[in-house]
């Protein structure tokens, strides 16, 4: 990957002309955002404001709103499980179109802290638990997006890798650690994906909050060279002088912040010195001018009109996207376990497939936070088996066997209709104090949101009315969510009359955490209620949100079971799709347990008793237990797929693609045998205490074996690893370039990566057991032989030498082994550095 050009000295001399053409207020006003999502203008240096957007998983742009839908990618996690730089930067250059659809400047991705336990309530935000994956597939997310004009943010620098306290936690992990595991992801994306942004964490590193952090200068704008800007996150920044002295360059989100008025005055007083201030411009001028927003400069990339993806630098058009988005999906799918070739399976020797659980009629499609976007469209699995099976004649029935979380799912516009006008939605209406109608208008769903500017000014009251439609006879669970006074009235009866509070004190809470209430009304099928819910927000929250939300009736839990498992008898294949939601997995708070909520364990272990040819497709971010994994014939990992979901799993179930994916982060059996799990702080500090030994590394540490390693996957054929082949010797500092041939003796066209692991028995250093040092894909025919070029960067033979304050290497003997995972390692051949006569 070469990383894009820096910027000309032509261009360099006119910034610092535009920097010295500004009074000191002037320059300061630029350095704290104009609003939530945006920067200020400077007409005098020809600067528009910039537009900043939420991702990883999608665009969401300034609104959060059911009429301006994004591209919902599948969830990080599932494009690090793909494996593939190139794929992963086509799905960039899609972001990058998305972006300039949505006039964004900036996303404010890619997430690549490390998954350093499960619990980690943005685990599937992040790409995987080690470095090299992480920052490999984190680079080309960066370039893709980078090549479409369009700015990426590097975030959360650094160590911000769980959620309980993140506003406060003060990280301590050691500087090896920190260097060898928790910063080397940044360092390649800002040296190899060439990122405009790193964005500084909520929380602390050994004893200083992340935007006061010394990490700011250095290594990142010091040793790694980095010349664009550092954004704090949103609220993130406490201080004005120490922030400023340290090397943050934007406080977001605006227009009140730490700096203004306080700033200026500090660089008047002397505290801080106005190079400093003058730096900050800068690079805030020269990220301006890489994505066209300042006059006279020539973007870094040309904005294409309508570019496709195979076409560098073009957004797709919208058929283009979802077949991208399809194939990301499936390339991301990670197959566990295949019993007996249970999978494929044969759709011309099947009459009718029972597709069951709580996650297989709603899309489980992306993780909870802001990463969240509204989907274009999401596929369920229910829906995408359908479309694939019904035309071949299969009839495809469902029951949902168990309940995952308790919550109401936002009022859709298929369930109710706006009473104003018939059609399909909700009526919206803003009140202001008096009760006088503001604004009035249909609206698709009873997820409402009102981004960190809040609602329109004077708009008090916030009410949504809606015709319910009853399916089914029995009682219908109808509730609210969100943070201040709430009145639900449906049919004539009041349900919730009261204030909601958050449920924790995350900056965040009222989107993330927040209140929520419902009753029951008992309805007929057919039967249609007017449900009306008024809505006063708190005005001291930065943001207005609310759902409305409905709950179909379900059977009592052991009815629902038994239902299941007759369906699942009656069939001649059973999917259960199981999993998590957005509610559990989530920015904000960590997760409290990896076991399945809800009685999912006893649907799993029911269908299977019913039908053998039992196909279990796990749908969440991060791992689960799965207790019944060696009773059921196949395990497909699905992920939060994406708004293509269904439709992948259908293509990977009937075998019309593979499942490309490996794990990126390892599947232990038991919560209790993780060796990293902790992810709670001891009076206000989490320790780092096993260091460098992290995911896998913790794992062969500690001798035990997890359910499913990292690196692990089956495709539909298989392969036999026939050599590997490496130079014997290599200088110290040099890559080295290995040869893995392996065969596809399948009868299917097979896609595999090949993974080179190093290792050394015995090292002055501590080293992990065994490291992943280079991976690459290959692609074979049936019987076909190839080769795998794997690259080693040097970088994989050092180790951090606390003593120098270097990247070191340690002359000598290194294992190079290469397999299918970090547990199926097949081949070996061992590789001896060499002091170079050049090393001093
Ligand atoms: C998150 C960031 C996000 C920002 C703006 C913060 O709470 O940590 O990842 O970019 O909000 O939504």
């Amino acid at each position: 990957m070469t990383p894009p050009p820096a910027p000309g000295a032509a261009l360099e001399a006119r910034i610092d002309a535009l920097v010295a053409g500004l009074d000191l207020e002037r320059k300061v006003r630029l350095l704290t955002g104009a609003s939530a999502w945006t920067t200020h203008d400077e007409p005098a240096a020809g600067l528009r404001a910039m537009v900043l957007s939420d991702g990883p998983a999608g665009v969401r742009g300034q609104v959060e709103d059911d009429r301006s839908t994004s591209a919902n990618l599948p969830c990080p996690t599932a494009l690090a499980a793909t494996w593939d730089e190139s794929l992963v930067e086509r799905l960039g250059r899609l972001l990058a179109a998305e972006a300039r659809r949505k006039h964004a400047d900036v996303l404010l991705a890619p997430t690549v802290n490390l998954q350093r336990t499960p619990l980690g309530g943005r685990h599937f935000e992040c790409l995987s638990e080690d470095p090299l994956l992480s920052g490999r597939i984190g680079a080309a997310y960066v370039a893709g997006v980078q090549a479409g004009g369009v700015a990426a943010t590097a975030k959360h620098y650094v160590a911000n890798d769980s959620e309980t306290d993140r506003f406060t936690v003060d990280v301590r992990v050691d500087e090896c650690t920190l260097r060898e595991l928790y910063l080397a992801p940044f360092e390649r994306l800002v040296q190899d994906g060439g990122a405009w942004l790193v964005m500084a964490a909520y929380n602390g590193v050994n004893g200083a909050t992340m935007t006061e952090s010394p990490l700011l200068a250095d290594p990142l704008k010091g040793e790694w060279g980095f010349d664009g800007v550092v954004v704090s996150d949103w609220s993130a920044t406490r201080s004005t002088e120490a922030s400023a002295r340290a090397a943050l360059d934007l406080v977001m989100p605006g227009p009140h912040g730490p700096w203004g008025g306080e700033l200026v005055a500090a660089v008047r007083d002397g505290r801080v010195p106005e190079a400093a201030v003058d730096d900050k411009v800068r690079r805030l001028l020269r990220l301006a001018a890489r994505v066209g927003a300042l006059e006279g400069a020539d973007p870094a990339a040309a904005a294409p009109d309508r570019p496709v993806p195979s076409a560098p630098g073009t957004p797709p058009a919208p058929e283009e996207a979802a077949g991208l988005l399809r194939a990301a999906a499936a390339a991301g799918s990670v197959l566990v376990r295949n019993q007996a070739g249970t999978l494929p399976l044969a759709a011309d020797g099947l009459r009718r497939v029972a597709v069951l659980g709580p996650n297989a009629a709603v899309a489980r499609a992306q993780g909870g936070g802001s990463v969240r976007v509204t989907p274009d469209y999401a596929v369920s699995p229910l829906d995408g088996l359908r479309t694939a099976l019904t035309p071949l004649g299969v009839e495809v029935t469902h029951a949902l066997g168990a309940r995952v979380g308790a919550g109401v799912e936002p009022l859709t516009a298929a369930q109710a209709s706006d009473p104003d006008t018939g059609e399909p939605g909700v009526r919206l209406r803003l009140l202001d104090e008096r009760g006088e109608v503001l604004r009035s208008e249909r609206r698709a769903s009873g997820r409402l949101r009102w981004s960190w500017d809040g609602l329109p000014r004077r708009a008090a009251t916030v009410e949504v009315a809606a015709r319910l439609r009853a399916t089914a006879d029995g009682a219908h669970g109808l509730g609210v969510v969100g943070v201040g006074h709430f009145r639900l009235v449906a049919g004539g009866a009041v349900l919730v009359d009261e204030d909601l509070l958050p449920e924790s004190d995350d900056v965040g809470a009222a989107s993330l955490t927040p209140g929520r209430r419902g009753g029951r009304l008992p309805l007929r099928a057919g039967e249609e209620v007017e449900v009306t819910v008024r809505y006063r927000p708190d005005p001291a929250a930065p943001a207005a949100r609310m759902t409305l939300g409905v709950q179909a009736p379900a059977l009592p839990d052991d009815q629902e079971l038994d239902h299941a498992a007759a369906v699942a008898r009656d069939a001649d294949a059973a999917v259960v799709v199981i999993g998590t939601t957005d509610e559990i997995e989530s920015e904000g708070f960590d997760r409290a347990s990896l076991a399945l909520p809800g009685r999912q364990d006893e649907l799993v272990r029911r269908v299977a008793a019913a039908n053998p040819r039992t196909v279990v497709v796990v749908n969440s971010g991060g791992p689960v237990e799965l207790p019944w994994r060696d009773q059921v014939p196949a395990i497909l990992l699905c992920w939060f797929g994406g708004q293509e979901l269904g439709n992948a799993l259908a293509d990977v179930l009937l075998g019309r693609v593979e499942p490309g994916g490996r794990l990126p982060t390892t599947w232990g059996a038991r919560e209790r045998d993780v060796p990293v799990l902790e992810a709670r702080p001891v009076g206000g500090r989490l320790r780092y205490g096993e260091g460098i030994h992290v995911g896998y590394r913790a794992w062969a540490r500690a001798g035990a074996a997890p359910a499913y390693p990292f690196g692990h996957g089956l495709g539909y054929t298989t392969w036999s690893y026939e050599q590997v082949t490496a130079p014997a010797t290599v200088p110290v500092g040099e890559d080295l370039g290995a040869r893995v041939r392996l065969r596809n003796r399948g009868r299917r066209t097979g896609r595999e990566v090949v993974q080179a692991y190093l290792s050394r028995r015995s090292s002055a250093v501590e080293r992990p057991a065994v490291w992943l040092a280079g991976f690459a894909v290959v692609q074979a025919e049936p019987g076909e032989t190839v080769t795998a070029e794997v690259r080693v960067a040097a970088r994989a033979f050092q180790h951090w030498s606390v003593a120098a304050h270097r990247w070191e290497t340690e002359p000598g003997g290194f294992e190079l082994t290469a397999g299918r995972s970090v547990a199926d390692r097949l081949l070996a051949t061992h590789v001896t550095v060499v002091a170079s006569q050049l090393q001093g």
